[in-house]
């Protein structure tokens, strides 16, 4: 099935708040990523600096603050109204706040600092990047060397019968803007064979490695060279 791209950056506070509002169904995809994240075997991270790229509401920035206490986090999203939503997701818990800065720009930004970060980790970006390069050579560009990379993604299925057969399964009961994106999304993904292609063009082919971690999704895991 060939790729159809869709906007980068969800601008629109009509989506930035379907996204929220879906939080409970993102759960399942929040918690693998973590349970992913983990099983790397980071260790206590005192101290550590983690990026977070197109962090939308802050799911993940919030879950791994709470799994990781000693660790600070800068998170970077394209949309302002999803920051918005992300600082007042943050807002009940001034301790996690105070480990988070949240950062309102498009990949690659100057705003970040070069070869900084520790962890480098984002979910369902990928497949927002018209350039999926943008993402690549912002690896070894801001993360140190030997910094843990856990990238998941959305995977595209191989015909338009499978993609609405998983709109169905997994936002069967979700608002229409909701179904739509997710519907969207699977198109505008990519396979893993691709994203082995885009980690080769980048020469991290051999740092990085791509599994298939469920029915849709695909991660890129290892540490920078
Ligand atoms: C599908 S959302 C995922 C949000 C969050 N990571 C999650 O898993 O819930 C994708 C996010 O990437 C952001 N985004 C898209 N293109 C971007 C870019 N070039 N630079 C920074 N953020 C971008 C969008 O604004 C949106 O918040």
């Amino acid at each position: 099935m060939k790729r159809r791209p869709e906007p980068e950056p969800m601008d629109t506070q009509v989506q930035a708040e379907a996204h929220a509002e879906a939080e409970a169904d993102f759960t399942e995809s929040s918690e693998l990523f973590l349970r992913l994240l983990i099983e790397q075997n980071p260790g206590p991270l005192k101290g550590a600096r983690a990026l977070v790229l197109g962090c939308g509401p802050a799911a993940i920035v919030t879950q791994f603050l709470r799994r990781f206490p000693e660790a600070t986090c800068d998170a970077l999203d394209g949309s302002q109204s999803m920051l918005d939503i992300a600082q007042t997701a943050l807002a009940p818990e001034p301790e996690l706040a105070s480990r988070a800065r949240l950062i309102c720009d498009k990949l690659p930004s100057p705003r970040l600092e070069t070869r900084a970060y520790d962890l480098i980790l984002s979910n369902n970006l990928l497949h927002h990047l018209h350039d999926p390069q943008v993402l690549w050579r912002s690896l070894p560009a801001l993360g140190r060397p030997g910094a843990l990379v856990l990238i998941m993604d959305l995977m595209r299925p191989s015909s338009s019968t499978s993609a609405a057969a998983l709109v169905e399964r997994y936002a069967g009961g979700a608002s229409p803007v909701l179904r739509q994106d997710f519907h969207h999304s699977l198109f505008a993904a990519f396979e893993p064979a691709e994203v082995e292609g885009q980690l080769c063009e980048v020469g991290l082919q051999r740092a990085l490695s791509v599994q298939v971690v469920s029915d849709r999704h695909l991660a890129v895991l290892g540490r920078l060279p």
